[in-house]
């Protein structure tokens, strides 16, 4: 064997070196997506002849998902789509940024294709999401030169923007994610709800650019106002407040008192003329867990607290990592750990079953776990091959999964 040789060695164990450098070179996350020494590599493929998730809930609640338009030109994916849901939200297709770039400019042209699949394939839409203080274009509420629009100057851009957006898509999404995301991260229980708001939204900063305190004027009011501008643009479609960690005890008594404050005022609108329906007609509860701090009980309390509100509740973005914040995870789940994820899933749907009357739809935040923007925490039903995980079997039947897996 020549490789003995001192000269060829020293070139081999260079080659060597080089390898391992630039293996572990690369983050865990990259390695977790490639594929493991030994392991045989599959192709990904959808297993249609596994029970609808739809069609098990179809008694209980909406089960919808995320689509991007670039993936409706996928057959298999929409077959699988099909086969499993019956609502869909576009992951971002529909948020400002894109839809209105430029004051005057209007882009439908994406999410018209995404609305023409789901009309074609018999899916319903949610529209994600027309006020937010994130992916918007600053011609909604910032200036030139960077401070905010007065307040007027805003409710002006945000009358204009609803009534074009919730306008052109009228009739064909049945509710909306009208204000996303409003309050603050990280705040106690508020003894008003305005203030564990996000101050530093661009929505609030140029509402409160103007605003009359002494008539009770402040940042606060961009909600009333991008609630009422939908309901007159779109009448039949139904209206959503979208928020996370709405788990935090603070959060869902925030939530709660905003939908039980704003409700109230709109009663006693000139504009309304529907005196029985409610302004904000669902609290959705985004979902976005970690296995690790996960208390089913928490959202249990947040249910049980919105319903007492007077609301609707819809669970719109769920997946559940592995891990926590501050300690994410990284790699393909062990067994264990799939176990434990899909434990977390059948207990959460043996609570949405339990509240079913209440509760419009559940829809999960991604496919697969590939396709997730958490995928490093493995956080969905379906894996990076698109088979079914434990998480998928203890939603399809969550209590006979709780019961063989104690
Ligand atoms: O489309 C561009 C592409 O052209 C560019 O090359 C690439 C480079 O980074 O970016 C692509 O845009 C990305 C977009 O997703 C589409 O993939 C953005 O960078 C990225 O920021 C964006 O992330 C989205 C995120 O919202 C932005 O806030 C996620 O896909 C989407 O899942 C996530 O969804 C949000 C909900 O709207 C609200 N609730 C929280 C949830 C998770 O963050």
């Amino acid at each position: 064997m020549d490789i003995f040789y001192p000269k060829k060695r020293r070139i081999m164990q260079l080659l060597i070196l080089a390898v391992l450098t630039v293996f572990f070179a690369i983050t865990p996350a990259a390695q977790a997506d490639m594929v493991q020494v030994g392991e045989p590599i599959v192709t990904p493929g959808w297993d249609l002849s596994l029970p609808s998730i739809a069609e098990t809930y179809k008694d209980y609640f909406m089960i919808g998902n995320v689509m991007s338009t670039y993936q409706t030109t996928d057959g298999e994916l929409t077959a699988m789509y099909k086969h499993h849901y019956n609502l869909v939200t576009a992951e971002n297709d529909m948020k400002p940024q894109y839809l209105s770039p430029v004051k005057g400019l209007y882009y439908f042209i994406n999410a018209d294709t995404l609305i023409r699949w789901a009309e074609a394939n018999n899916i319903k839409v949610h529209g994600h999401t027309l006020v937010w203080h994130s992916q918007s274009a600053a011609w909604l509420t910032t200036g030139a030169d960077g401070n905010p629009l007065t307040r007027a100057e805003a409710r002006a851009n945000m009358e204009e923007y609803i009534t074009n957006v919730a306008g052109h898509f009228r009739g064909k999404v049945i509710s909306w994610d009208v204000v996303n995301e409003a309050f603050a991260d990280g705040s106690g229980l508020p003894a008003d709800w305005k203030d564990a708001l996000r101050k530093d939204s661009p929505w609030y900063l140029a509402y409160e650019n103007g605003a009359d305190q002494s008539k009770g004027e402040s940042g606060a009011d961009y909600i009333y106002d991008a609630f009422v501008f939908t309901r007159l643009t779109d009448p039949e479609a139904t209206l959503f407040y979208n928020d996370y960690n709405e788990t935090d005890s603070w959060k869902r008594e925030a939530m709660a008192m905003m939908a039980e404050e704003l409700n109230a005022k709109w009663k006693t609108d000139k504009r309304n003329t529907q005196p029985d329906r409610l302004l904000i007609e669902v609290l959705g509860m985004q979902a976005h867990y970690w296995t690790a701090s996960l208390n089913v009980y928490a959202v249990e309390a947040a249910i049980t607290r919105f319903i007492k509100a007077g609301v609707k509740v819809a669970v719109t973005e769920l997946d559940i990592p592995y891990g926590s914040w501050t300690n994410q995870h990284s790699t393909p789940l062990t067994e264990e750990e799939e176990l434990l994820q899909a434990r977390l899933y059948a207990q959460l749907f043996k609570v949405y079953k339990q509240y079913a009357p209440h509760i419009e739809r559940v829809s999960f935040w991604g496919k697969a776990d590939s396709q997730s923007w958490r995928a490093k925490g493995s956080p969905l039903l379906f894996d990076r091959t698109f088979a079914a995980k434990q998480a998928y079997y203890a939603v399809i039947d969550p209590e006979g999964f709780l019961r063989a897996n104690p």
